[in-house]
């Protein structure tokens, strides 16, 4: 099917899923919203996320997208069933796949979740791991002070290794061998995080399944673009172009020119 693959996040951070998107499925168009205005989600309350959450798919639905990715942990924590009982195409969020990594991965049992202050709050990666297997025990922290510094570009940081120390000295106490990057802008702290957790943690990163599980899925629903191209990719924010291109061109690997501000409001 030739029409495109919408996804969404509260900003650039879903830049980190769409990027292994456009690796793992490059036959597929995509249309991004980047819901730059009104970011961050991760400190909002269900009822406005999903209000956003809503507005969003509307808009997407207008570029006739076929399946959608709400490529946010937060707003997959406090949005999903909604939004998938809502409308008659595929959603799929990023929790659930990182959620399934960790416990295929864990062998000590013991798994730690890191992510927004909404995201932790919802103890929906709990629910899904113990949905899983009922024996894990979960730790959870919200590490509120990641999402800046990957903003500021403070990735290697002597700051941000501080920071990682003092959030995640927890998870080592507690022996976890899987941690979940449970947040769009983690995955591009994995290098420090690493440094910090050692070689026996491995570090599952969601954007990474949930492309994985998205192309599983259409592949089911025989949704998969047949065509062998040159794939568009087209982008929309509700604020601040400049600062979203030069993010994505850190993150994508190929570089964005035209990016749309819409009237998220109004939809
Ligand atoms: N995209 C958000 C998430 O993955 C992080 C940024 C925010 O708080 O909006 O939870």
């Amino acid at each position: 099917m030739n029409s495109p693959i919408g996804l969404f996040d509260s900003g650039v951070g879903g830049l980190t899923v769409a990027r292994e998107i456009m690796r793992q499925l490059p036959n597929e168009d995509l249309v991004y919203f980047g819901d730059t205005a009104r970011v961050p989600y991760g400190s909002k309350s269900k009822q406005t996320v999903l209000k956003y959450s809503r507005q969003i798919v509307r808009f997407l639905r207008t570029k006739d997208v076929k399946a959608i990715v709400i490529a946010c942990n937060t707003a997959s924590a406090l949005a999903l069933d909604e939004i998938a009982a809502e409308i008659d195409i595929p959603v799929i969020g990023v929790v659930k796949p990182g959620a399934k990594m960790a416990v295929e991965t864990t062998k000590t049992g013991n798994i730690g979740i890191i992510g927004t202050e909404s995201t932790i709050k919802s103890g929906i990666y709990n629910d899904y791991i113990r949905e899983l297997n009922p024996d894990i025990t979960v730790v959870s922290k919200a590490c509120p002070l990641f999402v800046p510094l990957v903003e500021e570009g403070l990735l290697e940081d002597r700051v941000t290794e501080d920071i990682v120390a003092r959030y995640l000295q927890e998870m080592k106490e507690y022996k976890v061998d899987s941690l979940v990057l449970g947040c769009t802008h983690y995955p591009l702290l994995r290098n420090t995080i690493k440094r910090f957790m050692g070689d026996g943690v491995r570090l599952v990163n969601p954007a990474f399944e949930t492309a994985k599980s998205l192309k599983e899925l259409l592949g089911e629903q025989g949704l998969l673009n047949p065509n062998r191209h040159k794939p568009e990719y087209e982008y929309f924010v509700s604020d601040g172009v400049d600062k979203f291109i030069s993010f994505a061109d850190s993150v994508l690997p190929i570089h964005v020119n035209d990016t749309k501000v819409i009237d998220i409001e109004s939809y």
